[in-house]
């Protein structure tokens, strides 16, 4: 286990970039966000998106459940679980499918389908250390 601290949001734009390749070039396809509200889920995977050459309009997926962005080359499929009660739900709107895919799959609130990912998944969590400042553990 690892951790870095990150001062304000120009260096967790740093630490994206860093992931993004880190994602890249060690062909992780499944990245699990742990938080709490606030903590800046949605904020890093904007940031990695970009950073994976992105240019769609990513917001959170929180009422849709899943959001999906794509350029030529990537397809990422951006999951939010905060709102969901029960299991059912989740293999109702097709997750595994989207598991199964080759693309990505980065997902906010994750807790309630981590014994579900049999996948190699790289798993962040952040945690706030102050109003701009996050400790980021991975
Ligand atoms: N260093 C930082 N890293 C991340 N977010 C930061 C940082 N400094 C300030 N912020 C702010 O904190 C907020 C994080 O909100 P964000 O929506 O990304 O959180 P979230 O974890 O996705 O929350 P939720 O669980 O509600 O989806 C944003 O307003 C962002 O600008
Ligand atoms: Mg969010």
């Amino acid at each position: 286990m690892s951790e870095i601290t990150i001062k304000n949001l120009n260096e967790l734009d740093d630490f994206a970039k860093e992931l993004a390749n880190y994602i890249l070039h060690n062909g992780y396809k499944t990245v699990l966000f742990y938080g709490e509200m606030g903590a800046g889920k949605t904020t890093l995977i904007k940031q990695v998106c970009k950073h994976l050459g992105i240019t769609d309009n990513i917001t959170s997926p929180t009422f849709a459940i899943v959001n999906e962005y794509k350029n030529n080359r990537i397809k990422i499929y951006h999951f939010d679980f905060y709102r969901i009660s029960s299991i059912k739900e989740v293999f109702d709107i097709g997750f595994e499918e989207y598991l199964d895919s080759d693309d990505y799959c980065f997902i906010e609130w994750p807790e309630i389908i981590e014994d579900y990912v049999y996948k190699n998944s790289l798993k962040l969590n952040i945690i706030v250390n102050s109003q701009s400042s996050r400790i980021i553990k991975f």
